[in-house]
């Protein structure tokens, strides 16, 4: 599918008015993404787990105006009227309008909330962003009945993905690729699609436990980081090194080999991470309790034999990850030992989510 296949030819019959809602999910990388292209075309294929309990609500108004030269709306943060959204929102806008036409010939509301804490530290971008796509997918539908499910989902993985890289894998689940992969077949860098083959039952309902290492707001964005991969020293080696990580994922998730799991997930992360440190200008994201647990994690992992492992995303918090058959303990163990190294003793326990719904 090429990016044209996505325009949208506007109708002379366009509804008045309307308002949908939807509710999208947060998703956690296992190879990561970071550096992209020009129009948000990645570097590297990634893949990711779609979270659970930790999802945006967006419900989007829409009323039509006089005049269709400019974007109008505005934007309501749990509850209150909210401008610092706003830019983010318009230059998404900006981005997809060739692709949904319609979208100076409204005034919108967007109300959105998340389930997690405000500043938690978990970002918001990908749960967000998709469900805002879903909301202007169903208005295209609405203008044009005819659309496919499978269309539906695509469209609103691009559009997502048009906001914010990540937030095209949270349109579906349980696990998403994003990003053309020679052995991924129907694998795409325009829009994720749900992982095709065999998954093992030991990823099944696999656990997140997201520990809050730091809520307050990150020193560098992720679009600063992603641009600091121009030039980056290690920067082809690190996009090879996510290909390869991804076709050894294929069998690892056929199989159930759990220690092999492991071993690329914690990798990946630390490498994410390596990749921070070894910018120019460098930075670092982790804390030092992000250190601390995850040393602790290696200890019990050690100890117990079980299966228990990490992961991060572009902060210092860390998502603990761990199978059903083994949650119990895990969980006592993050109870009794982790949970000392949370801000306020803030965590949250997620899990394997199936993608976003329409309330
Ligand atoms: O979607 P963005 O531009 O916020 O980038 C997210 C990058 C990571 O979360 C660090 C990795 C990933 O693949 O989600």
């Amino acid at each position: 599918m090429e990016a044209s296949s996505f325009i949208f030819s506007k109708k002379n019959t366009i509804p008045s008015k309307g308002q949908f809602t939807w509710s999208s999910p947060s998703n956690i990388a296992l190879v990561k993404y970071w550096g992209k292209k020009e129009n948000q075309i990645p570097e590297n294929p990634s893949i990711s787990f779609t979270l659970d309990a930790c999802k945006t609500k967006t419900t989007l108004s829409f009323t039509k105006k006089e005049n269709d030269d400019s974007f109008s709306f505005d934007v309501i943060f749990e509850g209150k009227k909210n401008q610092d959204f706003k830019p983010k929102i318009e230059t998404f806008f900006k981005r997809i309008e060739a692709y949904l036409p319609f979208l100076k010939d409204y005034h919108f509301t967007i109300e959105t909330e998340n389930t997690f804490p405000h500043s938690s530290g978990i970002a918001s971008s990908a749960s967000g962003m998709s469900a805002l796509a879903l909301c202007l997918m169903s208005i295209e539908k609405e203008m044009n009945p005819e659309i496919t499910p499978e269309y539906f989902n695509q469209k609103a993985s691009f559009l997502a993905r048009l906001g914010s890289g990540s937030a095209c894998r949270s349109i579906e689940g349980d696990l998403i690729v994003w990003g053309k992969h020679p052995d991924i077949e129907g694998s795409s860098n325009l829009y994720a699609v749900k992982y095709p083959y065999q998954v093992h039952d030991n990823f099944k309902k696999y656990h997140d436990t997201i520990l809050l290492v730091d809520k307050g707001e990150k020193q560098v964005s992720s679009t600063v980081g992603h641009n600091l991969m121009h030039n980056h020293p290690f920067a082809q080696q690190r996009f090879t090194q996510a290909e390869e990580n991804m076709t050894k994922l294929i069998a690892v998730l056929k199989t159930g080999d759990l220690k092999t799991f492991i071993e690329i997930i914690e990798s990946e992360a630390l490498t994410l991470h390596a990749m921070m440190m070894t910018s120019m200008p460098y930075f670092i994201l982790m804390k030092p309790n992000t250190l601390e647990i995850i040393n602790a994690i290696w200890a019990f992992r050690k100890k117990t034999g079980l299966h228990i492992s990490f992961t991060l995303d572009a902060g210092a918090n860390v998502h603990v990850l761990y199978p059903e058959k083994e949650a119990a303990d895990c969980i006592e163990f993050i109870k009794n030992e982790l949970v000392a190294y949370c801000q306020n003793g803030h965590y949250i326990c997620d899990r394997i989510g199936f993608g976003a719904k329409k309330l």
